[in-house]
């Protein structure tokens, strides 16, 4: 089936599934925030800023007069790290649990709200020991352990900005982030617990500062976790259970200005290098607590909330360690994997902690789909009763097979798109509203303005595909590219002035809802992980084998798409290096290396040439049609159509990994 054909189909989806009237009585979105934010959209969010605590209160909502570069709430003061724990016990809700621990070796921990804020305190005045000031970068890469959320706390505590580096980034890709932030200490741990054993994470740190690398870092701060054998730089490395544990537990949470940044994080775009994405404080905690309260109906006295995502990416930011505890919500963090003691072990741990919301990733319940429903069903599910998806669209089969498995046949699921750039959800169904239709996200959500536009920029209305734009500026957006302003106006402004291009296909089915179908730019999405062309590209020529290279996304069951490189070797390397070479595992290894694992590709295909335009430009789309084996579609502008025949020809000779 072709791709149009499959997207025909998915539009034609006739399922509705319409709230319960039960549901319906006791949920926290109601339809006015429609009108609400309708009638008066800055309004609509200068309420929702309100609901938080504003050491100064703002008189100005939004500074739209510099596009791109908004500014929201701008004459206002807060503290982001007093929003999420100090106000919740003062409120006094010290005792709620903050926190439910579960260690992948079965260890856990029950964290209240009272015990968070006061070692977010302690870690607060052990940075500042460490001469951490406002302003100053933190890199933190560390395990889903309580210490990574309350690492984050403590920085935006003390108007420092944090830059997360997934633990399953590389060295090196380590080391370039830490450098482009320019940050003064590295937060990390000697480990973490994963698919059953330890995973070291220190000897990575070590390397990406290791060579005069990196010379902005005055410190790494290390949490025993897994208690391995590291390495130890003295006058440089400090144990966190010393620094931490000797700080003093009193820290005033001092206010800072709503456009004081709070975090960089980076992504990957449509070039070789990853781009810094920059939020700051008020607008942010502001959307990701309205959303993450409104989305999920969160009813913060009695459910326990579980977003599976790592702290590493933007979901974990947004719906780990802010939303939720700006809503001072009891939330699950589990440190380890799916399959680890066994694929039972989710639904375990929903047993467990009484699970009510859930949210995770479409390739996460892909993988549950494929080893069949008894696993869940052998565990009392009973608590759940909203679901959520993210990172990639969710096909409705995977839809239909978590509502029914996970959902009991009738938890609603929200199925949320947005980006690391938008900062919080964007678009999505709101429970208790909405009529749901599986694979659709729906509809903008209340204060969001979306269009779909074709490539010149004119509105298309219900029934044609297009570009995705948000057209109004909204409360958590990006403010910016670390130190680059410039990429900033040209990757999302310049394509249709003033509005905001996604770099998402989208479009409006005939009842108005909107689908999203995937990314139209260079940007592959594989497990929910953004990865860039670009970048794999660059990591495999830098080998010494790789004369040229070009990757594609290609259509995956499980991960959505999967990594398949197209290489050209250098010969006479190869002969050095004996015929039985595995050229195939060394560069996926390297790849490996380079970036990290989640980039490996899945597939490498030699090739002894590439489809390239009379312009030089590498036709990916043709690729695309080899690597997902579909007939190749039109030739007419390669340099030389005869390349395809080479390059599918060698491909059904079995190259492929
Ligand atoms: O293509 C869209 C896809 O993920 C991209 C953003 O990736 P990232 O910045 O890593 O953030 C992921 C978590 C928010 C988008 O441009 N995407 C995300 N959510 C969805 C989605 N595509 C379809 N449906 C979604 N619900």
């Amino acid at each position: 089936m072709s791709a149009d054909h499959e997207i025909e189909n998915l539009l034609h989806e006739e399922r509705h599934f319409a709230p319960s009237a039960e549901f319906a009585k006791q949920a926290i979105a109601k339809p006015s925030l429609y009108e609400e934010a309708k009638t008066d959209r800055l309004g609509f969010w200068a309420k929702q800023a309100r609901k938080l605590h504003w050491h100064k209160p703002f008189t100005q909502t939004l500074d739209w007069s510099n596009p791109p570069f908004a500014k929201w709430f701008a004459d206002g003061q807060l503290n982001i790290s007093y929003n999420c724990l100090d106000r919740h016990v003062e409120a006094g809700n010290g005792d709620r649990t903050a926190i439910f621990f579960e260690g992948e070796p079965g260890d856990s921990k029950e964290i209240t709200y009272a015990e968070l804020t006061r070692q977010v305190k302690k870690t607060a005045n052990a940075l500042i020991d460490l001469g951490i000031k406002p302003g100053d970068r933190v890199a933190i890469y560390l395990p889903m352990i309580p210490e990574a959320v309350i690492a984050m706390q403590a920085v935006a505590r003390i108007g420092a900005v944090h830059s997360v580096i997934f633990g399953g980034f590389s060295a090196e890709s380590l080391s370039s982030r830490i450098e482009d932030a320019e940050a003064k200490l590295v937060i990390t741990a000697d480990g973490g617990f994963r698919k059953g054993k330890a995973s070291a994470l220190k000897p990575a740190v070590d390397e990406a500062l290791s060579a005069g690398k990196c010379a902005s870092v005055k410190n790494v701060l290390v949490v025993r976790r897994t208690n391995q054998d590291v390495d130890w730089v003295e006058g440089r490395d400090v144990e966190w259970s010393q620094a931490v544990g000797e700080a003093s537990d009193e820290h005033e949470a001092k206010p800072f200005d709503a456009e004081h940044p709070l975090f960089i994080l980076y992504t990957s775009g449509t070039t070789g290098k990853p781009k810094g994405i920059l939020h700051t404080s008020g607008g942010y905690l502001t959307q990701a607590a309205y959303t993450h309260k409104n989305v999920f109906d969160l009813h913060a006295d009695s459910d326990v909330y579980w977003c599976t995502a790592d702290i590493g990416w933007i979901t974990g930011h947004s719906y780990v360690a802010y939303g939720p505890l700006a809503n001072g919500a009891s939330q699950v963090i589990y440190e380890g994997t799916p399959e680890t003691p066994d694929w039972g072990r989710w639904w375990s741990i929903v047993q467990k902690y009484g699970v009510s919301i859930l949210y995770t990733a479409p390739t996460a319940i892909r993988s549950f789909m494929k080893l069949g429903s008894q696993i869940p069903n052998e565990y009392n599910l009973e608590t759940i009763r909203v679901l959520g998806s993210v990172g990639e669209p969710i096909n409705p089969e995977a839809w239909m097979w978590y509502r029914k498995h996970i959902g009991g046949s009738h938890a609603p699921i929200m199925d949320t798109w947005w980006q690391t750039e938008t900062g919080a959800i964007m678009v999505s169904p709101l429970p208790g509203i909405t009529t749901l239709k599986p694979g659709s996200a729906q509809h903008p959500l209340p204060g969001i303005e979306a269009e779909v536009l074709d490539d010149e920029g004119n509105v298309l209305g219900r029934g044609h595909a297009g570009l995705l734009v948000l057209t109004e500026p909204w409360p958590s957006m990006l403010r910016g590219i670390w130190k680059d302003p410039e990429r900033f106006k040209e990757t999302y402004w310049s394509k249709f002035e003033g509005q905001y291009f996604a770099g998402d296909g989208a479009k409006w089915d005939e009842e108005g809802d909107l689908w999203l179908l995937g990314r139209v730019d260079d940007v592959m999405n594989v497990s929910g992980h953004r990865l860039s062309t670009a970048e794999i590209e660059s990591a495999l020529v830098s080998h010494h084998y790789v004369a040229e290279a070009a990757v594609v996304g290609a259509k995956d069951e499980t991960t959505g798409q999967a990594v398949v490189a197209f290489v050209i070797l250098r010969q006479n390397q190869l002969d050095a290096a004996g015929s039985d070479a595995d050229v195939s595992k060394i560069l996926r290894d390297h790849v490996s290396k380079e970036i990290g694992p989640i980039a490996r590709p899945r597939t490498i295909i030699v090739v002894k040439e590439l489809p390239k335009t009379r312009s030089g430009k590498i036709m990916r789309r043709l690729l695309r049609d080899v690597a997902e084996d579909r007939p190749i579609g039109d030739v007419t502008t390669l340099a030389d159509t005869s390349v395809m025949d080479l390059i599918s020809g060698k491909l059904s000779a079995g190259a492929s990994d």
